[in-house]
């Protein structure tokens, strides 16, 4: 079965001091259990926070993005390789900051994608709609369309190493959180054309995190819903213990039972 991930995603913060601090004290207080923690650090200190994992099960590192070249004049880039050869395991791709501030589209996310995979990376893949596309209510084709053109491109093998981050980009930074019959209703819809497009088993077994505004007051409510395997969390992995309580969060969850409402509805 699927596996709860709870996924930091520092963005632009943290001085490598302050990283190692926060990821010090994240590894004092967190016990996930079988829960997957992630640290999405800057290319800066990439190579310091995975040091600082070393040893420590269930704990991986993340670059918060990846060139879709292999190499060459690129300047201010990092490649696969240079990820690789820090023994850093994940990549987040598709985040909406890059989607809009550096104007990565689909064809430039899947080639990032399919070169993190081919070099044994795991891939957490974004996607979520605008507020517009909310308010128009055409946000489940929107994101089922935004996953057609990426993921859903690739072979079920390299399908197996990717998590998929539903982030409703109204939801990111702002305090306001989609509801978690919301977050439910898009990561079910998620789940449904994984299965349509890659069979019932990669459907059952890919992990769909929820990201935007969850905080530990928020976090036990969100991943109580059936199709929700976790978070990325933006500002509130910045500070060691709100991410670990949303960390414990998960673990809870992890260990209650989970009915695969997804599996059972699809087959009625
Ligand atoms: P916030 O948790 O700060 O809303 O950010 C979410 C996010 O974008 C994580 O990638």
């Amino acid at each position: 079965m699927r596996k709860f991930v709870v996924a930091g995603n520092w963005k632009m913060n943290t001085t490598a001091k302050s990283g190692k601090k926060l990821v010090k004290e994240v590894l004092k207080k967190a016990k996930p259990g079988k829960v997957k923690v992630v640290f999405g650090a800057p290319a800066t200190h990439l190579q310091q926070t995975q040091a600082l994992l070393k040893g420590h099960k269930g704990f991986f590192a993340a670059a918060q993005n990846v060139h879709h070249e292999q190499s060459g004049a690129y300047t201010g880039e990092i490649s696969v390789d240079m990820v690789k050869d820090i023994d850093v395991k994940y990549v987040i791709i598709g985040h909406s900051e890059r989607r809009q501030y550096q104007k990565e589209n689909n064809t430039v996310l899947l080639a990032k994608t399919k070169l993190s995979i081919d070099n044994k990376r795991k891939v957490i893949f974004c996607c979520g709609e605008s507020l517009s596309i909310r308010e128009k209510g055409t946000h489940f084709q929107y994101v089922v369309r935004q996953l057609t053109a990426t993921i859903f491109k690739l072979s079920p093998k390299e399908f197996k190493q990717i998590v998929i981050a539903y982030e409703p980009i109204w939801a990111i930074g702002t305090g306001k959180t989609a509801s978690p019959e919301q977050a439910q209703d898009m990561h079910f819809a998620i789940r449904a054309a994984v299965r349509k497009k890659m069979g019932d088993k990669l459907a059952d077994n890919v992990s769909i995190l929820y990201g935007g505004s969850v905080k530990p007051a928020n976090a036990l409510e969100i991943f109580k819903q059936p199709d929700v395997d976790g978070g990325l969390i933006g500002g509130a992995s910045l500070k060691a213990e709100d991410f670990v309580a949303i960390i414990q969060a998960a673990k809870k969850q992890s260990k209650a039972d989970r009915i695969n409402v997804a599996h059972f509805t699809a087959n009625l």
